[in-house]
């Protein structure tokens, strides 16, 4: 394989929710491995300036003020990326989020909002963008930003995790209804990642418990969900479509496995299993 297959050059990416965060980590990885960027984000501002710093790097930078729940708002997002880029080839659903709540104390507004926020945007972008890619005859790639909790339980986010299941579900449907255009759909899956919802998890206090919850021992960074984005982006995966990949520092496969300093275990004080740290270098 070409080493050149990890770049983007040239490609057109919409990000939505791209203005802070994760969507604005993938965003910016994207554009220093060459690709133009779309930011589809409510806030404007948030675009604005995310986009001026992918002109900076030398790349299209459009910010498109959108609101991923509105249909309308979305089309009108993705034909203007067309007119002025020319196409898409990339997409990532990556706008979405939920304050916790305990499901019996939420009702109809916000199972609604939550639905709406982290299913249909995916549905309505996924469906004006496959549209496109499909007219400009583009060998597409289109990545949902899921998370781990739409493969485990999390108290206080039921409709957050359903609709983040419901992402991963889609994209293996997806691979198949659209895999005879070329086009490949694939779910990235992470755990906490260091952003604006890791206030907590950052205190000096609150390390060693991170520690021994994340194998890798660490929160993640937004440029490592970028890394797996350009995997999925380019033709480094040309062969890759309908997976979830867990990018989580191996919270997934521990399951709920944690170490305390020289055992393992599923409950915190009980020793289960013999580890052996290796020493500091
Ligand atoms: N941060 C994490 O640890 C983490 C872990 C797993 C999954 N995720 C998922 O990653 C994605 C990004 O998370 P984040 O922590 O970077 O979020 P964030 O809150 O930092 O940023 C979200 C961005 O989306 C925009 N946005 C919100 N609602 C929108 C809408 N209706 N239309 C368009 N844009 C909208 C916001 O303006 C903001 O710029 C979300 O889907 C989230 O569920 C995050």
């Amino acid at each position: 394989m070409d080493p050149s297959s990890a770049l983007l050059t040239d490609k057109v990416a919409i990000i939505t929710g791209g203005g802070q965060g994760i969507g604005k980590g993938i965003a910016l990885t994207f554009a220093r491995f060459g690709a133009h960027v779309v930011i589809a984000d409510r806030n404007a501002a948030l675009a604005e300036s995310a986009a001026a710093e992918i002109r900076a790097l030398g790349r299209k930078g459009l910010a498109i003020q959108t609101d991923v729940k509105d249909f309308d708002q979305v089309k009108a997002m993705v034909d203007r990326t067309v007119r002025e880029l020319g196409g898409v080839d990339i997409l990532v659903n990556n706008a979405g989020g939920q304050i916790p709540h305990p499901f019996l104390e939420m009702g109809p507004d916000r199972w609604r909002r939550a639905v709406d926020l982290n299913l249909m945007g995916m549905v309505h972008c996924t469906d004006a963008v496959v549209r496109a890619m499909i007219a400009g005859k583009r060998r597409g790639s289109i990545i949902n930003i899921s998370s781990i909790e739409g493969s485990r339980a999390v108290p206080g986010y039921s409709i957050y995790g359903a609709c983040k299941a419901g992402m991963d579900n889609f994209a293996k449907t997806g691979a198949l209804e659209f895999g005879d255009y070329g086009i490949r759909i694939n779910s990235i899956a992470p755990d906490v990642i260091d952003t604006g919802i890791a206030t907590e998890l950052r205190k000096p206090e609150n390390q060693a418990a991170v520690r021994s919850a994340i194998p890798l021992g660490r929160l993640g960074k937004v440029e490592e969900v970028g890394g797996a984005a350009v995997f999925l982006a380019s033709d480094l995966s040309s062969y890759v479509t309908g997976i979830t990949l867990f990018v989580d520092g191996g919270t997934w496969a521990a399951g709920g496995w944690k170490h305390e300093d020289d055992s393992w275990t599923l409950f915190p004080g009980v020793r289960m299993a013999p580890r052996k740290p290796v020493p500091k270098q």
